[in-house]
């Protein structure tokens, strides 16, 4: 597995463009099962979750090319309504799959997503949702299979503005014979991102970014080309890491409003913010400031996505800070790792008390997903000495090549890949 080495406690400085966001892309490659042609996608970070993504299309009777950050998919040949299973537990997102494959074909056969790193994961809303609107649901072990001769639109209430169960049911609906209307959906960025795609592919979806959304069904829609939204957790990634090093970086392609909840966070940190359309620059001099408590919440409050990657700013304030966790109850696995380095934290249930240290010190220290994965390399740059991240398959699945993006603003990060007799080489 590859290593992340990390030679802290330089400032990052530098302009850098932001990717396109990994959980817009995600959906979006799916609902394209919805259409009969090629469609154009752009702005498509390469990333292992997109990869898998493909690939379960191309299994499917795709032909995908993903070339520079552009995705030519043509869905014309789709055959097959089965996720295979190895595929499915390499990526929880193609559980997207679902609403798009029972439009196309009337069934869908997927397996359980299971546990992750992250915490349970149910998946009963994505379900009862297309049994609102018409399905038929078997289960049988992990198998579930889906069946719907023929989908009518419904009134959908989420118990929980769950983001991948509203982009399901979305999808599913689109074709629908009917009205659907959500209620209690999640009104995340990368929704009315999927709204915008399908509309230009000839959807009539309204209500995208508010809590309830009205889908027309239509009779079929027609290839497009789309661009596909920044990446707001990466913006705020490269955010928190120019905040915590005490640096001076301009982020462009991004969209402030999508990490407003992120600047006034930071803003209260003492961090210098300043946002001016698609440009966010970040400028930090002094120590951070606690903050008394910060709360993960679903948009537009404080992403649960960013809720690691703030905690490292935290551990290196002055005063004690409290990070409440309420998405996701397995996601305070960084805690331990920012602790060998120095860090000061306790947990309590779902609730973190961070008492902020003048410094981290550089250690191995292990990914355990995604978030926690980038957490560490922020904590890593902000360290003093060297810091070993291992386990940087999870960090490559959210970020594309995380070790030039950092190096292009200034930081001094290699990675490490293992060869067969053992002996690591630098590759970048
Ligand atoms: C998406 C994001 C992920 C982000 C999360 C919350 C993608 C690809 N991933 O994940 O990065 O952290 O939103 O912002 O877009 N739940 C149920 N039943 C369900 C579905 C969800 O109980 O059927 C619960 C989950 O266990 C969790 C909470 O709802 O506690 C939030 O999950 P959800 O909003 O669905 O997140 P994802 O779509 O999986």
């Amino acid at each position: 597995m590859d290593k992340l080495v990390i030679e802290g406690g330089k400032p990052l400085s530098g302009t850098i463009a932001i990717q396109g966001a990994k959980n817009a892309a995600l959906p979006i490659l799916a609902a394209s099962m919805l259409v009969c042609g090629t469609v154009t996608i752009d702005s498509v970070p390469k990333l292992l979750d997109i990869e898998v993504m493909l690939n379960i299309l191309r299994e499917l009777g795709c032909k995908a090319d993903h070339i520079g950050d552009t995705v030519v998919l043509d869905t014309t040949l789709a055959h097959s309504p089965h996720v295979p299973e190895t595929l499915m537990r390499q990526m929880r997102s193609s559980i997207f799959l679902m609403g798009p494959l029972l439009a196309r074909f009337g069934e869908v056969h997927v397996y359980q997503p299971g546990g992750c790193a992250i915490g349970e994961r149910k998946i009963d809303l994505h379900l009862t949702g297309l049994q609102a609107l018409g399905a038929t649901i078997m289960e049988s072990g992990n198998r579930i299979i889906c069946k719907a001769d023929k989908l009518t639109g419904a009134e959908v209430n989420l118990s929980f503005p769950s983001v991948g169960a509203t982009e399901n049911i979305m999808m599913a609906a689109v074709l629908a014979e009917g009205r659907t209307t959500i209620s209690n959906a999640a009104r995340e960025p990368e929704i009315q991102d999927l709204q915008n795609y399908l509309n230009a592919m000839g959807a009539r979806i309204i209500g995208a970014g508010t809590d309830t959304i009205t889908i027309e069904g239509v009779e079929s829609l027609t290839p497009c080309r789309y661009k596909v939204i920044p990446d707001r957790i990466v913006t705020g990634t490269l955010m928190v890491a120019a905040a915590a090093t005490r640096g001076h970086v301009v982020l462009q392609n991004t969209n402030p409003a999508h990490v407003s909840s992120l600047i006034h966070v930071l803003r209260r940190a003492g961090v210098q913010i300043t946002a001016d359309d698609d440009i966010i620059k970040v400028n930090s001099i002094a120590r951070p400031k606690a903050i008394e408590r910060i709360v993960t919440s679903p948009y537009p409050a404080f992403p649960t996505d960013l809720q690691s990657l703030v905690m490292v700013l935290l551990t290196l304030a002055d005063g004690v800070s409290i990070m409440k966790e309420t998405i996701f109850e397995g996601r305070f696995k960084h805690v331990g790792e920012l602790s060998r380095m120095g860090a000061d934290i306790r947990v309590d249930m779902n609730a973190a008390f961070i008492r902020g240290v003048s410094r981290l010190y550089g250690a191995t220290v292990e990914a355990t997903d995604l978030r926690a994965g980038a957490a560490l390399v922020v904590a890593g740059l902000a360290a003093q000495g060297r810091t070993v991240v291992e386990q940087v398959h999870h960090i490559d699945r959210g970020y594309d090549q995380i070790e030039h993006m950092l190096t292009r603003l200034g930081a001094r990060i290699s990675r490490y890949t293992p060869v067969p007799d053992d002996r690591a080489v630098p590759n970048g």
